[in-house]
């Protein structure tokens, strides 16, 4: 039987304001079988894709992408928020529910051509992916695939991925 990954999603209302009910994967990272299992399901999803590099945004995509990019035996770049990328930059901005933010990738992340999975915890808005795929596409790679421990479908994230691939393991 297919395994129940949302018994290790802790449910909290109200966090990080009222009226958020924050998904916290914090559980699911806690328990080693469950993670390796979310893990593979991620990588399932992507082994025909030809993907050559994993790509997340900071920090959560960090913890979702590496395990990933770990098993298939390729590499991983992060997307970080502002001041942490020691060399030349490309910055994509995107909306918060409140104003803006910025996203910043290393020029020589990612190689022109290469195939690439972008992958997070969580799916909400799309706003964040959104700007990590604007980031690996400045770069010249291709976006083959997007992967997720959690969609929030309420929130519509996909219509801002229309033409990419996407992949959840949860929907709330
Ligand atoms: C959270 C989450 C996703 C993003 C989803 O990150 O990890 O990256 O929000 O929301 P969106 O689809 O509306 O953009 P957050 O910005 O809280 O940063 P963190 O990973 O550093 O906690
Ligand atoms: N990021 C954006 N919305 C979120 C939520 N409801 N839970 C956890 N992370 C989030």
């Amino acid at each position: 039987m297919a395994t129940d990954f949302t018994k290790y999603i802790a449910s909290v209302p109200d966090y990080p304001e009222k009226g958020i009910m924050f998904r916290d994967i914090s559980p699911l990272m806690a328990d080693g079988e469950a993670f390796h299992a979310a893990t593979n399901e991620i990588v399932a999803y992507a082994k025909d894709k030809g993907v050559e590099m994993v790509v997340g945004p900071e920090a959560r995509g960090f913890i979702v992408g590496c395990p990933v990019a770990y098993e298939m035996n390729i590499g991983f770049a992060p997307a970080r928020k502002q001041g942490k990328l020691p060399r030349e930059t490309v910055k994509a901005t995107y909306d918060l529910e409140y104003g803006q933010s910025a996203l910043y990738m290393h020029k020589d992340a990612i190689k022109p051509g290469q195939r690439v999975l972008v992958t997070d915890d969580l799916l909400a808005t799309g706003g964040t992916i959104g700007a990590t795929i604007q980031l690996v596409e400045d770069l010249g790679g291709i976006v083959v695939g997007t992967a997720f421990l959690i969609e929030l479908k309420d929130l519509h994230g996909r219509d801002k991925l229309k033409g990419y691939d996407i992949f959840s393991l949860m929907d709330y």
